[in-house]
């Protein structure tokens, strides 16, 4: 009888641990009200790469402030890959020496000085995707260095992790970051591969949900053992994924490639689509070297209010014809965003008749009700107003480019 109830008891006891000890493994911990909004900001990479330094990085924040982008929104400083030096003895990372000659604190201050804010990259695995030292198996040293130097966001990557489970391996350095003290923006940068958009809300504030963009509008890069996606391919990409985003949680089309090679109405098309998707806004050219095409669709500030709308909901694909896809944004206020976007190559003539369409939508349970209500239109790009939705609309969209309305309440 004793036997039978101490069995029963440790029975009890190993259950209860094997709860809580499981519960705790999946239990990440954010900070709140970061993020409202899809982060916006530049990230070295997609046009500097591996060849990145303090240099650069110290004149994109210079540029950030002088071409008039950080008070178009634009706030973070992100260095991608190749920051990196050496682990010390004791295992915490230190920047590269030649690179980064004034250390990471000292870059920070320099950032946090002209009021924006400093992001670094690093990965889950044991190397970076760059073949530099990664944070596997020094998530709390490496939360505890970052918060020292004064970082505010932390893009984290999925190379090299072998067995890792990537929900478990976010987790730790989602709670390394919060036991650190300093609010991070969390990144998730596993390319989709197992549907962070299913796990991550609490985990950290975006995260990847394709492998890497190239600036093209609809070509594929291909690698041999992996591949990179053009502007539309990557679009394609989202199809299912809006109501998992919102505001602290958001899905990330990656980075932006305005002004590295596209043509205007290419780079047009591409930054208008991601403020339609509530994408974070990560620059990726050189903010020292910017055409005037490149600065003015970068810092247009009715496109960027489609993307920073405060109820934080994706847009979506309301119809296709003849490669013209028409596509709807909720907006605060009643207000809508619509986008008609010509993935041809020629001039498409649009026609719409607001009064026959019936634009629902099933996440947000926003109806615009054309047949009752009538919304001013305002041409995003032109700046102009350009009537009403009581007349038909009919326009031409030049190829691979876009007409992109917004439609406040009469
Ligand atoms: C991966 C990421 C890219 C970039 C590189 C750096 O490919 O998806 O965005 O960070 O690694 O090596």
């Amino acid at each position: 009888m004793k036997t039978n109830l101490f069995n029963q008891k440790l029975i009890g006891w190993v259950f209860l641990c094997i709860l809580s000890i499981s519960s705790i493994s999946l239990y990440a911990q954010k900070f709140d009200s970061l993020a409202l909004t899809p982060p916006m900001g530049w990230n070295s990479w997609n046009k500097f790469a591996c060849n990145v330094n303090e240099k650069i990085i110290r004149e994109a924040t210079d540029a950030m402030v002088a071409s008039g982008m950080k008070d178009a929104g634009y706030q973070y400083i992100n260095i991608d890959d190749c920051w990196q030096g050496w682990r010390d003895k004791l295992g915490f990372i230190h920047p590269d020496s030649v690179k980064f000659p004034s250390g990471m604190k000292a870059l920070a201050d320099y950032v946090h000085s002209k009021g924006l804010k400093i992001g670094l990259y690093s990965d889950a695995g044991d190397k970076t995707c760059g073949g530099y030292p990664a944070s596997r198996g020094h998530e709390y040293q490496d939360a505890i260095t970052y918060a020292k130097w004064g970082i505010d966001y932390l893009k984290y990557d999925w190379c090299n992790t072998n067995d890792l489970n990537a929900e478990g391996a976010y987790t730790t350095m989602s709670n390394a970051l919060y036991s650190a003290g300093r609010p991070v923006i969390l990144s998730l940068c596993e390319w989709g591969n197992n549907k962070p958009w299913l796990w991550a809300k609490n985990v950290g504030y975006l995260w990847r949900t394709t492998g890497d963009i190239y600036p093209c509008f609809d070509c594929i890069k291909d690698h041999g053992t992996w591949k990179q996606w053009g502007v539309m391919y990557i679009l394609d990409m989202q199809k299912g994924l809006r109501k998992y985003a919102g505001p602290g949680h958001w899905n990330d089309p990656d980075m932006l490639e305005v002004g590295n090679g596209m043509t205007n109405n290419e780079d047009r098309a591409h930054f208008s689509m991601w403020c339609m998707l509530a994408a974070p806004l990560i620059a990726g050219n050189d903010l020292r070297n910017m055409s005037k095409e490149t600065h003015d669709i970068l810092t247009n500030k009715d496109v960027i209010a489609v993307d920073q709308d405060s109820l934080g909901i994706q847009g979506f694909k309301y119809s296709s014809n003849d490669s013209v896809e028409v596509w709807f944004k909720p907006l605060e206020k009643g207000d809508w965003a619509i986008c008609f976007l010509n993935r041809s190559i020629k001039p498409q003539k649009v026609s719409f008749n607001w009064e026959n369409e019936n634009v629902a939508d099933d996440v947000s349970g926003r109806i615009t009700q054309f047949n009752k209500v009538t919304y001013n239109l305002k041409d995003l790009w032109t700046k102009k107003d350009i009537g009403t939705t009581g007349k038909a609309l009919s326009a031409e969209v030049p190829g691979h480019d876009v007409l992109m309305l917004r439609l406040t309440k009469k």
